[in-house]
């Protein structure tokens, strides 16, 4: 979603705000704009409809001097994606200039009275309606522009995270965060500002993340301020930000979605790294040891995540429940946070997300703080807002994921919900000590057993060319590989625009058969587990209405390899370990078919990798 970059310093400013730009595009985004501050003090806002590339076109021409300035990608909300509704938006008098990520709720009736003052709008913007009120602020109450924010965004009800020019201070941005990410970075005798610190990282690593219901003063020489909405200061903790330049980059993959799946045996060693000892046969998180009697005796689990990371939490029910035999329930975190959900200080709530951003899943995960459960976070991104509201977690350490579709957070939460449930269940007592070093013992062998099945990449592109014309697709698995299922469905639509279900396999008979036919491609995930047998028999339904079957099989399989029309083979695994194999060949056939069909693989149309609108 929108995307903030800013600068102040001693160099030319506009090269840093296009290239921290170009790397928050991930996030998605149609138009792009930037405003600065020349050296005569002439405030320059230009923006273009579409890419970032198509503003530096746009501006080729124009005058973009200066040593202050900041810049934005929008994803839109309020009004169509077209040159007027990008930002920055102008405050009416020309004076001030505002980017904005979020959403004002109330933007209709401050508009309507500001209207009534006699302010004239060129957007359908609700962050155009900000940057008004604030010069009304200023104007009526002839404060500092300081104390005009602080006065106009308490009169503000949503979400944002803002910055904001004042061509008369040519030396000054003030910036505000409430529920949209904001970081800051601090370099010598220069700032930076960002959603993320994706764009920071090349300049500085010390950085500060924005609070909420905080401003921040930053003045060019001067120590960066932050301050409360009644102008009380606060302390600014530093921290330290581990991403290198060499993780932001495509390394030599044509996207950075295929390096993301190709990093997965990798990612996967690292998540684990420390916190399992296969020499004393034990998994230690530091979570568990450190709240172990909180998280022993939950009576539940609730897991509150969106899209792929609900679809890993899925599978996080599925390990929870059979291995510590306490109830899971997984849930929406959009539904959740707007249903009266009935929690109890004794339930345990896991909220998973790569981004750490979306605001459903830190929404859902306040309503149930707020109802007195004990909050467990999942997450990817460090020092995002969600691990800065759980009680304790677990950080999934597979590094910075650009590609809009998720690929390598996924087999990252799933590995932690399985040391997550090693490590309560060894607590508990509620596994054998044979399966507990069983299963360790197997994850250990993941890395290669994952690489292994990347060495079939060129086969899988191959057999995705049958797909590149298919209108729909059904994926069907059962047990773990349930989950699986919706998560290859989900990879295929978003990125090539095919229509595709994911669906327990016995679950087909009850409707979703009655699209099987000669045209349908359905893919099955029928590795050896329990429910093998169950599987055959779904398979034989789909063949015996002519459904195209295409298979992941274990290697070595005889059986539905001659009932399918396409086999993938796997190495085998344990069942509860099954999702971390067999999702790599499901993401593999996505991102090919998007490929063949021409698509933008990493930045799919109308998608957006930090959800931080509800
Ligand atoms: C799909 C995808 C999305 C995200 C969802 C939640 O490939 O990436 O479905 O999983 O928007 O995002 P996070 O995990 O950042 O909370």
């Amino acid at each position: 979603m929108c995307g903030i970059v800013g600068y102040i310093g001693n160099r030319e400013a506009f090269p840093i705000l296009m290239k921290g730009l170009h790397r928050l595009e991930y996030r998605g985004y149609d138009s792009a704009g930037v405003a600065l501050i020349n050296s005569n003090g002439e405030l320059g806002v230009y923006k273009a409809k579409g890419k970032v590339s198509d503003l530096e076109t746009f501006v080729s021409d124009k005058d973009v001097t200066g040593n202050i300035g900041i810049a934005h990608t929008r994803w839109a909300t309020h009004g169509e994606p077209c040159q007027e509704n990008a930002h920055p938006h102008y405050s009416s008098n020309g004076r001030l200039a505002i980017i904005h990520n979020g959403i004002i709720e109330n933007y209709m009736e401050i508009k309507k009275h500001l209207i009534e003052c006699g302010f004239i709008f060129r957007s359908d913007t609700d962050t155009e309606v900000l940057v008004q009120l604030i010069q009304y602020v200023q104007d009526t109450e002839n404060v500092s522009l300081v104390s005009a924010v602080q006065l106009a965004l308490k009169q503000v009800i949503g979400a944002y995270a803002i910055a904001v020019l004042d061509k008369e201070q040519p030396e000054q941005i003030i910036a505000a965060r409430k529920s949209s990410p904001l970081v800051i970075g601090i370099g010598d005798d220069e700032y930076f500002l960002a959603s993320d610190a994706m764009p920071i990282v090349e300049y500085t690593k010390r950085v500060i993340y924005v609070e909420d219901d905080t401003i921040a003063v930053i003045r060019k020489g001067d120590a960066l301020r932050i301050l409360d909405l009644n102008n009380v200061e606060h302390n600014p903790e530093v921290k330290h930000v581990e991403l290198s330049i060499g993780q932001l980059e495509k390394g030599g993959f044509p996207h950075f979605m295929l390096k993301e799946i190709f990093e997965q045996p990798q990612c996967i060693a690292n998540c684990m790294k420390g916190r399992i000892s296969q020499d004393l046969g034990e998994v230690k998180l530091s979570s568990v040891i450190d709240y172990k009697e909180r998280l022993l005796g939950a009576h539940r689990f609730i897991i509150l995540a969106c899209g792929t990371s609900w679809h890993a939490g899925l599978i996080g029910k599925y390990l929870l429940e059979s291995m510590c035999h306490v109830p899971v329930e997984v849930e929406y975190a959009s539904e959740f946070r707007y249903r009266d959900p009935v929690i109890t200080p004794n339930d345990v709530v896991i909220a998973i997300s790569q981004s750490g951003e979306t605001a459903d899943t830190l929404a859902a995960l306040k309503l149930a703080k707020k109802k007195g459960a004990f909050i467990y976070g999942i997450c990817n991104a460090v020092g995002s807002s969600i691990p800065r509201e759980t009680d304790t977690g677990s950080y999934i350490h597979v590094g910075p994921e650009i590609g809009v579709a998720s690929t390598k957070a996924f087999t990252g939460q799933v590995t932690v919900l399985t040391l997550l449930a090693l490590a309560l269940a060894k607590e508990k007592g509620t596994i054998s000590n044979v399966a507990y070093q069983k299963i360790i013992r197997e994850l250990d062998a993941i890395p290669e057993k994952m690489q292994e099945v990347l060495k079939q990449n060129d086969a899988i592109a191959d057999l995705s060319k049958i797909f590149t014309y298919a209108h729909n697709l059904i994926y069907l698995g059962r047990g773990y590989c349930y989950p699986v299922a919706l998560e290859g469905a989900l990879k295929l639509k978003e990125i090539s625009y095919i229509h595709a279900e994911g669906y327990p396999a016995a679950e087909m008979k009850h409707g979703p058969i009655a699209l099987i036919d000669a045209e349908m491609p359905v893919v099955v995930i029928a590795t050896h587990n329990t429910l093998y047998e169950k599987i055959v028999s779904n398979i034989q339904e789909v063949k015996a209405r002519k459904g195209k079957i295409i298979a992941l099989v274990t290697k070595g399989d005889t059986v539905v390899s001659k009932l399918a029309d396409h086999v993938i083979e796997l190495p085998s695994t344990l069942e509860c370990l099954d999702p971390l194999i067999t999702t790599i060949p499901l993401q593999l056939l996505g991102y090919h078919v998007a490929v063949h069909k021409g698509k933008d693989v990493d930045q799919p149309r109308n998608l957006a990798k930090s959800v931080t609108v509800e």
